[in-house]
């Protein structure tokens, strides 16, 4: 038996000590939790993304009472932006999340199935997705979609 670890690079920042252009994609996320449909689990999550051209689409989480009909934040933001400027890579994310009491205080990071969605995007245009994670504490941030999801289904073995 062999055993392998992998890291994952996590830098941790204090909102203001961020280069400003992260800031105001960060601070886009904090304000998208505003328009966030979440009735049912009432936690309200925003996202903002970033493109390699400068255009930024944003998302929050979109509920139903038919559950698995609902969407996450980053895929809202993420597909809105591949319909609208589909030859354009994304280049980074930044999420936010609240509950009733408040922004969390440790950064929520996106869901299995985001991850997945927001791979094939890095890999399609062969740039990685920078990820910002906004909590109380600070924020996340990760280099790469990839770094994320290691052990990937990245689908090249399909032939
Ligand atoms: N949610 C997101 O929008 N993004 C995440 O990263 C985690 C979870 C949403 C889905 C659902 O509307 C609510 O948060 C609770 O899971």
């Amino acid at each position: 038996m062999k055993e392998f670890h992998i890291d994952i690079p996590v830098q941790f920042f204090a909102l203001d000590e961020l280069p400003q252009s992260d800031q105001d994609l960060v601070r886009k996320a904090i304000d998208m939790t505003g328009t966030s449909y979440s009735p049912y689990s009432h936690f309200s999550v925003g996202a903002a993304l970033e493109l390699a051209d400068g255009q930024v689409f944003l998302g929050s989480n979109q509920e139903n009472a038919v559950f698995p009909v609902g969407l996450c934040a980053e895929r809202t933001a993420f597909f809105a932006a591949s319909a609208n400027a589909p030859d354009v890579a994304p280049a980074a994310i930044a999420i936010a999340a609240r509950n009733a009491e408040g922004f969390v205080a440790k950064p929520v990071s996106p869901c299995g199935s985001c991850r997945q969605a927001l791979l094939e995007a890095e890999m399609r245009f062969g740039r990685p997705i920078r990820v910002l994670l906004y909590g109380t504490d600070g924020v996340y941030v990760l280099p790469s979609m990839r770094s994320l999801l290691p052990l990937t289904f990245d689908g090249t073995e399909l032939v």
